[in-house]
């Protein structure tokens, strides 16, 4: 009989509940049992927090948002300085999680996180605990996956967003800057924008211009296009110019948002009254809610090849999707470096090929 820890930490996404109930039902099948750790990386470190887990206390849960764990992206065990940088945890706080899951008896820890918390991760198994990861994030930017779950979530409930201002842009003759989240990677707002027929994407890749927006719109309107939808990424930036975000207590990097005021602002102020701007920022929504059938679909997929990768001892790997197939990676790997939208990204391609504009 194997002891299995489950954790998630870092921001929510749709998909965590599919990932802890088909890795729960998986390796019950082999006769495990299992703990969650609650509130991530805190629920192992003084005092625990944690619960029994069975096929009893995960049914039903694989349809529903957020996570039955509850989960924190800030504390003792932060895994990140900032975007991409990672932070070397104490000694102490990995020594203290390291004793107390040998205290529990498990034998392995499944870790569903993002680049911060992999990167705890990853310290936590160069001093000997079992870990096995699993890639997750609405951004995402992780790196030796093809895709982490929550994101295509994140996109639906963006693109709904857009359809719906489509209209309105519209009515009013305006133009709408709906604003996403994503970090400092552009794959939410390039894949919504596109999805969603806007006709510019701003992402943190290609920084912009403020005139040659202006430029384009006015462009538009001369060839009878009276109205136009704008998707910024919350971590793009103009040229000569810095993200736009706030600092709040205990979190160690800038928390992005409100590009698009300032964007819409700056419009408005080049332009003079031409356009008539309004913005939307869908911050948490994208996070929130039920997972679309492809999430559904990809975490259990993911919960499934933890306890394969359990099994077969693949410690220190994640989980991961690479062009369609099921593997693992080294999570140093997949924290290595965020993963940033390209030039060759397929998205990419095609909207440049189709004319949306894409600030450079
Ligand atoms: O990494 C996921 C994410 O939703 C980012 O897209 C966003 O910048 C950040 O988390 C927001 O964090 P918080 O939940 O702390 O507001």
């Amino acid at each position: 009989m194997k002891k299995i820890g489950i954790l998630n930490a870092g921001g929510d996404c749709a998909g965590l509940n599919a990932v802890i109930a088909s890795a729960v039902k998986a390796g019950t099948a082999y006769g495990y049992e299992f703990i969650g750790f609650e509130k991530g990386w805190e629920g192992v470190l003084d005092p625990m927090l944690y619960i029994p887990l069975d096929i009893k206390s995960v049914r039903g849960i694989g349809h529903l948002g957020g996570t039955i764990l509850k989960t924190v992206n800030k504390g003792r065990f932060a895994g990140k300085a900032g975007s991409g940088s990672h932070n070397a945890i104490p000694e102490e706080i990995l020594n203290q999680a390291k004793a107390n899951l040998a205290k529990l008896g498990v034998d392995a820890l499944i870790v569903i996180g993002g680049d911060g918390t992999l990167s705890g991760a990853m310290q936590l198994a160069d001093r000997g605990v079992n870990i096995v990861g699993v890639p997750k994030t609405i951004d995402n930017d992780l790196g030796a996956t093809d895709i982490t779950f929550g994101f295509s979530t994140a996109v639906d409930v963006a693109v709904e967003a857009i359809d719906r201002v489509h209209t309105t842009a519209t009515s009013h003759d305006r133009v709408l800057i709906v604003e996403t989240m994503g970090r400092n990677a552009g794959w939410i707002a390039l894949h919504a924008g596109l999805a969603g027929g806007v006709h510019a994407i701003l992402i943190p890749e290609v920084p912009f211009k403020y005139n040659n927006i202006v430029n384009f719109l006015k462009h538009r309107k001369e060839i009878g296009k009276t109205s136009s939808i704008i998707v910024i990424a919350e971590g793009a930036r103009p040229l000569d110019g810095d993200v736009s975000g706030i600092v709040k207590a205990g979190r160690p990097e800038l928390l992005l948002g409100g590009i698009s005021d300032q964007l819409g602002a700056k419009i408005e102020e080049l332009a003079g009254d031409e356009f008539e701007v309004r913005n939307v920022v869908l911050g948490h929504t994208q996070r929130g809610g039920a997972p679309n059938a492809e999430d559904r679909i990809l975490a259990q997929r993911y919960g499934v090849a933890a306890i394969d990768a359990i099994q077969a001892g693949k410690f220190g790997e994640m989980v991961c999707l690479k062009n369609s197939v099921m593997t693992t990676a080294p999570i140093r790997e997949a924290v290595q470096e965020i993963k940033h939208v390209t030039e060759d990204a397929y998205a990419f391609q095609t909207a440049r090929r189709i004319g949306i504009y894409l600030g450079d």
